[in-house]
């Protein structure tokens, strides 16, 4: 026979195991739960208490090898040690059970904080952009003229000297290059200094007759100041027919500044030069503001520079392959950015390009 342990010293040392061990949840029993950090820790804990349950009231627990043990004391001492088993589970059981449910509860508040929304906090608003100033000045110049019949080209801005100064009837050494010094690459090519390109490229790929308009990017060598910048928008425009006169241009450009500038709105012409025009005119409108009698905006003239026109030169027909004999046409170019400068009456050009949200968000 083994020599026979003292049954009650087993149910002591598997106590005192316990205790060694569940010393750490001990606290939890508090109720407080403070002592846990995190949800994912409260969860660990969770599962190493079910770990040391099974350890430790589980069929290979040394309090249920004690409880094996109570048939084999003697008789009179049955009793009693049979209650001290019972007694002892029962405590291991009702210290686990109290850790567990405070690390439960702790577990439930931590994951309903986590997951509750709180429908009182005002919404947050979705910040909706909008169209820039000078996209939404070239969608009503595009609309009116579309509805005059024209086409809109969108055309190269990285031209040669050809289209920029050539076709256009300003040959090398011209004077009218000067003040539209642009922008050159190495390899002969400049960024276009006017609109007025698309002319010489709309002619060639449609021939004649043709009616269109470009809007888009122009760039000179210009330092930026309130009035200048050394990129900015123009729209061209072209109408070449058999038997096109003045009078079409004239009334063309009343029409176009009736419709965004309202009815009452006057045109000018004053004679001017340009290379690829002849006879050319400036194009001026009657103020949107005062409507002729002189305020800030027209700067007391009463009148606003629309921009340059004039009957297409011959030989810039002929640069594009249209006989002069058969079509005639008038152009015109205005300047978009310089339009909404007006109309706003901003008095630097630049805040259109700096792209500052505060000053763009003005013209929603
Ligand atoms: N291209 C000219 C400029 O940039 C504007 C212009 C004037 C265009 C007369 C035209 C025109 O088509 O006929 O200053």
């Amino acid at each position: 026979m083994p020599e026979q342990k003292d049954p009650r010293q087993e149910v002591d040392a598997a106590r005192t195991a316990f205790e060694r061990e569940f010393a750490r949840f001990a606290s939890l029993t508090s109720g407080t739960g403070a002592e846990l950090s995190s949800l994912t820790e409260a969860e660990a804990e969770l599962r190493a208490l079910a770990d040391l349950r099974v350890r430790h009231t589980g069929k290979k627990s040394a309090i249920a090898g004690a409880k094996k043990l109570i048939g084999r004391v003697a008789p009179e001492d049955r009793a009693s040690f049979g209650q001290l088993v019972q007694k002892t589970e029962m405590q291991l059981t009702e210290s686990m059970d109290a850790a567990e449910l405070a690390l439960k509860t702790f577990i439930e508040t931590a994951r309903i904080a986590r997951e509750s929304i709180d429908v009182t906090i005002p919404g947050r608003r979705p910040r909706s952009g909008h169209l820039h100033p000078i996209t939404l000045m070239r969608q009503r110049i595009e609309d009116i003229f579309v509805s005059l019949g024209y086409a809109v080209e969108d055309d190269r801005e990285i031209e040669t000297d050809f289209y920029n100064f050539d076709a256009l009837n300003i040959p090398e050494g011209h004077p009218a290059r000067d003040p539209q010094d642009t922008f050159y690459t190495t390899q002969g090519f400049a960024l276009r200094s006017q609109t007025s390109t698309v002319q010489i490229h709309a002619m060639q790929r449609r021939g004649a007759p043709v009616r269109m308009i470009a809007p888009g990017r122009v760039f000179r060598r210009d330092t930026p100041d309130p009035t200048h910048n050394p990129m900015f928008y123009q729209v061209e425009g072209l109408c070449v027919d058999r038997g096109i006169t003045m009078a079409h241009l004239k009334g063309t450009l009343a029409e176009f500044v009736h419709r965004l500038f309202g009815p009452e709105t006057r045109t000018r012409f004053r004679p001017s030069y340009f290379p690829f025009t002849e006879p050319s005119a400036e194009v001026d409108y009657s103020c949107f503001n005062c409507g002729g009698d002189g305020c800030r905006i027209c700067k007391s003239s009463g009148w606003i520079e629309l921009g340059g026109s004039g009957m297409v030169h011959p030989n810039v027909l002929r640069a594009a392959n249209v006989d002069p004999e058969v079509f005639t046409g008038f152009a015109f170019g205005l300047g978009i950015d310089r339009t909404c400068a007006r109309i706003y009456e901003l008095d630097d050009i630049r805040l259109l390009f700096e792209n500052d949200v505060r000053f763009l968000e003005q013209f929603k």
